[in-house]
């Protein structure tokens, strides 16, 4: 049984960022933000459990939340009174456990890193009843200011219920606060309503324990990780803090990138060591690139498995299902979708290839092409190891290659051909002499 519970808020419609899907849903390097909230509380507490609370009709919200946390609870607040309201939505899975801590996250903060999660569940374990992640916003405007008196945390206090003197301080709330488990409830119950807009604050919590005798604490967060989201603009700037954290990352790894502000990551891109990537890179979900490969400008990548010593584009298109092996090289204008490259194989000029399975060494010619789509149905190409493809071909799958085989360019092979066969499926070329129209000049 862990011993730490998140509960996540996601009952924010995000009327601001004009959508017809809730806020939480929207991206970050290709993951909802709610997924990114979930993964860094995981970073830090790999056996944490979670309950989502989502606002009615957001059932996209729940699928994903039980999708990606496993055991994970659903929560719906039906009306919005407020964050203490919003948390004690999730009661039946605070009374669920025995719980050392739990942690409140905004599923709309995408950015907040385990590191920080941790140092608040520190200052539980260190004693204090309820733990506050704060920070220094460049402008304090509409964020809770922590009261801080004698060097401790007594109250918090909202932008439109502060005095001019509490305005002026600019440690803010991040909406990240810890409670010790044992205590979480009784504080949270006891909050009421009577303040500038008649909700139930979480921020009061504090407040209510040191009345109590107990002790809260300030725990400090750097701002761009509390960033939180509320229209496109500040998706795009949190979209673009995370791709300044997976470059770092990348090149902390060993990673070459000539110009990082051009390669945009996904949240699971794997890369490896003295592979170098040439500006203007776009990878979707899903990718590994081996040791040593080297991919060029302007490709984009989804869902492909890259091996060691590789050459991509530029201008290479890999979609989901490709799988380039060792030294393969995949050059401009290739499309491979759900197609294997053996090692060596070789696809260098303008060429789709699909449903395919391309052997050792095969030499694929520019503008080949594999038909593997009917109009109904998907079928498959399967190229022998050491084949060549003259150029200018269309392989109408289903169809074989045997091994060393070689096509003429230019053909459009429709029946199997034998290993070490030659095929040529054109029309043959005629000369009629002196036939040519008489020139101008
Ligand atoms: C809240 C904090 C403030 C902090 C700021 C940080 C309180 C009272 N105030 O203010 O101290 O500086 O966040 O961004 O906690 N939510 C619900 N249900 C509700 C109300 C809110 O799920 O009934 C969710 C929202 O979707 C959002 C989060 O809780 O994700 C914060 O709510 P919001 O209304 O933005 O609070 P703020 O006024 O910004
Ligand atoms: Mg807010």
């Amino acid at each position: 049984m862990s011993d730490t519970l998140f509960i996540v808020l996601a009952a924010g419609e995000g009327t601001r960022m004009r959508s017809s899907r809730p806020k939480v849903m929207h991206k970050i390097a290709g993951m909802p933000m709610l997924g990114h909230a979930l993964h860094a509380a995981r970073a830090a507490f790999p056996g944490a459990r979670f309950c989502v609370v989502v606002g009615p009709g957001m059932d996209t919200v729940a699928d994903y939340a039980r999708e990606h946390a496993d055991g994970c609870a659903v929560a719906v607040q039906s009306e919005r009174l407020g964050t203490a309201h919003a948390v004690l939505q999730a009661r039946a899975s605070i009374e669920a456990g025995d719980w050392r801590r739990i942690i409140v996250l905004y599923g709309d903060t995408p950015l907040i890193r385990p590191e920080s999660l941790s140092a608040l569940a520190g200052s539980i374990d260190g004693g204090a009843s309820v733990a506050v992640l704060g920070f220094r916003p460049e402008d304090p405007h509409g964020y809770g200011r922590l009261v801080i008196e004698a060097g401790r945390l007594v109250r918090i206090v909202e932008e439109k219920d502060a005095s001019p003197e509490e305005r002026a301080i600019g440690f803010c709330n991040s909406g990240v606060v810890g409670f010790d488990g044992r205590i979480a409830l009784q504080l949270l119950d006891a909050i009421g309503n009577d303040n500038a807009k008649g909700e139930y604050y979480l921020t009061d919590a504090v407040a209510g324990a040191v009345a109590a005798g107990l002790r809260a604490s300030a725990v400090e967060a750097e701002a761009n990780e509390v960033l939180g989201v509320n229209t496109r603009g500040e998706l795009a700037r949190a979209e673009a803090l995370a791709q300044t954290r997976y470059r770092a990352a990348a090149m902390a790894a060993g990673v070459t990138l000539i110009d990082p502000s051009s390669v945009y990551f996904s949240h699971d891109t794997v890369i490896g060591r003295d592979v170098v990537i040439e500006p203007n890179v776009f990878f979707g979900e899903g990718v590994t690139v081996g040791a040593g490969t080297t991919i060029h400008g302007f490709s984009h990548i989804a869902g492909a498995d890259i091996g060691e010593d590789a050459d991509i584009g530029p201008f290479a298109r890999l979609r989901p299902g490709a799988k380039i092996g060792k030294e393969a090289r995949i050059g401009n204008f290739v499309e491979v979708k759900n197609a294997v490259f053996e090692a060596g194989a070789k696809a260098n000029h303008l060429s789709y290839i699909g449903d395919a399975h391309v052997g050792e060494k095969a030499n694929i010619g520019a503008g080949t092409i594999t038909c593997n789509y009917d109009g109904r149905n998907k079928h498959k190409t399967d190229i022998g190891a050491g084949a060549f493809i003259g150029s200018n071909s269309a392989l109408v799958a289903p169809v074989r290659i045997g091994k060393g085989a070689y096509v003429g360019s230019g053909s459009v092979i429709t029946e199997d051909v034998s290993d070490g066969a030659l095929a040529i499926g054109r029309g043959r070329q005629v000369e009629k002499p002196g036939r040519a129209p008489k020139p101008k000049i």
